[in-house]
């Protein structure tokens, strides 16, 4: 698949790291057997769910503004509609936290380190269209796996990652909608 933006910049060229830096804390151990013992390592997981998040939110904010002309309407407002979800999704997440004890991490430094998506900006709307569809991808790919991991031992942190998911699928759904409109063909999957 072609990952180089027009601008021959390498495009998003660095998703395996990104994936491997999402599985990162769920693969230090099951949540199980020691759950009740082990909030920590939930509200470590879910760090780096919020991170995502934020990361998300000011990539869409960015491209809603940065979009402009008139063939971009329609796609400004949906970045900004999805800048809006992603806000209430890093809400969830930050609430989550902070139930369980923990203190959620909204610092910057090391945001992007320690987000599972990337603030990719884009050259031009095509660009930005598909650095969302990507990172949307990862969001959806990592946060199926969470549900999976968390299961029925911390079933309301769960229950709100299914529901973020689905919003993530339409969101990628979205983006791929966009990208054939917009290109006129769809973007291999990526790998
Ligand atoms: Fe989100
Ligand atoms: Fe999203």
């Amino acid at each position: 698949m072609d990952q180089t933006s027009s601008a021959g910049k390498p495009f998003l060229s660095d998703v395996k790291t990104l994936r491997a830096r999402a599985r990162q804390h769920i693969s230090e151990g099951a949540v199980t057997p020691a759950y009740k013992g082990d909030v920590k390592q939930t509200i470590a997981v879910l760090q780096t769910v919020l991170a995502t998040e934020i990361v998300c939110v000011l990539r869409y904010t960015a491209h809603a503004i940065a979009a402009t002309g008139i063939s971009s309407e329609a796609v400004k407002k949906e970045f900004a509609e999805h800048a809006r979800e992603e806000q209430e999704h890093m809400n969830a997440v930050a609430e989550r936290i902070n139930q369980l004890g923990g203190k959620p991490d909204f610092n910057p430094e090391g945001l992007a380190t320690r987000s599972a998506s990337q603030y990719g900006e884009g050259e031009n709307l095509v660009d930005m269209i598909k650095e969302n569809l990507i990172a949307e991808r990862i969001a959806v790919e990592h946060y199926r796996e969470l549900v999976r991991y968390f299961g029925d031992d911390d079933i309301t942190t769960r229950v709100m990652l299914e529901g973020i998911l689905g919003v993530e699928e339409e969101h990628a759904n979205d983006m791929h909608d966009l990208l054939v409109a917009h290109q006129g063909r769809p973007m291999l999957p990526s790998d």
